[in-house]
């Protein structure tokens, strides 16, 4: 075993940065570069991006990297572990097969099925069994889910609230509403329940559960307009007790890696399971085969053992001799976004009040870069997230929002409902 690595990070968001923070902290990183990276500074940033496989390659050789996290999907679903299979470098994330799980919804929802993995009623349609489909949609109650199998940027899926709409949408996405991605559709029940988001990290045999995490999709405060990337996250989430993660770790963690291991397909790295809970019962949304963003950044700091060993022990396969401790502190995160996101918005806006946020706030640089002077700038929707730690989650979430309102820039905005929802059904179940 080497004891000094050096290590190269893929990708340039929120979660990347909170990879960084805790990667940068372990005694066994001797240096990590983070391509393309962004205004973070807890490594060096290189300026390529996580899906140029031959820039990649030849900065690995020239540099004598010895492992690669791979924080976005994309590089993970166009084959990147499979491309470096070759070279003397541990890749963290699955091979193309894997990462199939969240490249392909048929493919996801096809392995749950064969492995008895609880998830809504599906039928897969294309082109050709349009017919099949709107029979299969008129069988079903509203409201209508329907999903583009392939990689649509966080936006192939459609939920419809009546039978009319439904049958419009499926003719439209077959005929390319999301390109090639929408030419197979999966129908779907529509669960009604409390999401919530499980990491698990696995070398392919064993596997560590990090801490559990929900993320606020929408726009509006009440969870309400367009979808976004993440508006923030809490760590842990009530519903997500001892009983319920028991039931997530026999009936999904379990058989997804068994099948996995079944049907010959290598994994190591980290798996995602978008989860709903109904009435109790857990049951797979989505499998991501990477981490979450903005989760990771209320994962990531909860994580008080050293994560380059777990990041070692998934390359090496020797996770089972390695410790995860997580601090049972809460986390909070609130995310500031550029005015008009999801929509049109404008970069380039100057970030100020960064020195009087309390120093015990973990900024973690989203679509924020430095410019030729040093100033902190905006260069995407999602900008920053802001993550308080706190003993408890209402404490934790107070001080996330009193960093948000501190940070500006021209057109910000955030959610000032952020875990206001868990810390009501926090309080329903002691009311009970
Ligand atoms: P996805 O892109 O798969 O994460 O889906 C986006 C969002 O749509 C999810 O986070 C859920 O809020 C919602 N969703 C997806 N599938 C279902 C379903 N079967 N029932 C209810 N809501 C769903
Ligand atoms: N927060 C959801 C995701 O990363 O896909």
């Amino acid at each position: 075993m080497k004891e000094n690595l050096n290590i190269l990070l893929l990708g340039s968001g929120g979660r990347e940065a909170a990879l960084a923070r805790s990667i940068a902290a372990s005694p066994r990183c001797t240096k990590l570069f983070c391509a393309p990276g962004n205004a973070a500074n807890w490594g060096q940033n290189v300026p390529f991006n996580p899906t140029d496989f031959g820039k990649i390659e030849l900065f690995i050789t020239a540099n004598d990297i010895d492992m690669v996290v791979v924080g976005p999907e994309l590089p993970l679903v166009n084959g990147i572990a499979d491309r470096l299979a070759d070279l003397p470098v541990k890749v963290i994330g699955p091979g193309k097969e894997g990462a199939r799980l969240e490249g392909s919804k048929e493919f996801a929802k096809e392995f749950m099925f064969r492995n008895l993995i609880p998830t809504a009623r599906f039928m897969t349609v294309t082109g050709e069994t349009l017919d099949e489909g709107i029979s299969f949609l008129e069988s079903m109650e509203p409201p209508y889910v329907l999903k583009a199998d392939g990689l649509a940027a966080g936006k192939g899926v459609l939920i419809l609230g009546n039978l009319d709409e439904a049958r419009t949408a499926l003719r439209d996405m077959l005929e390319g509403l999301f390109g090639d991605a929408s030419n197979t559709v999966v129908i779907e029940q529509y669960l009604s329940g409390r999401e919530c988001s499980v990491f698990v990290a696995t070398d392919g045999e064993d596997y560590k559960i990090l801490p559990v995490a929900k993320d606020y999709k929408r726009i509006g405060e009440g969870d309400t307009g367009p979808n976004t990337g993440g508006m923030g996250a809490v760590s842990p989430v009530c519903f997500a007790d001892a009983d319920f993660m028991e039931k997530v770790e026999k009936r999904i963690v379990e058989p997804t890696l068994r099948g996995l291991q079944q049907e010959g397909i290598p994994y190591k790295g980290f798996i995602f399971l978008g989860l709903m809970e109904v009435a109790g019962e857990p049951y797979v949304i989505e499998y991501n085969v990477r981490m979450g963003d903005p989760e990771t950044e209320v994962v990531m700091p909860r994580i008080s053992s050293d994560f380059v060993e777990i990041l070692e022990g998934i390359a090496d396969s020797t996770l089972g001799l390695k410790k995860l401790t997580v601090t049972p502190e809460a986390a909070v995160t609130v995310m500031l976004v550029s005015g008009g996101y999801p929509g049109a918005y404008q970069k380039g806006k100057v970030i100020t009040g960064l020195d009087k946020v309390a120093p015990d706030i973990i900024k973690f640089p989203a679509g924020a870069v430095r410019d030729a002077e040093g100033n902190v700038i905006t260069s995407g929707g999602r900008v920053m997230a802001l993550t308080a730690m706190a003993p408890t989650i209402e404490e934790a979430a107070r001080r996330a929002k009193e960093a948000a309102a501190t940070v500006d820039f021209d057109g910000k905005y955030y959610r000032r409902d952020i875990a206001d929802d868990v810390l009501r059904f926090a309080a329903e179940q002691e009311g009970k």
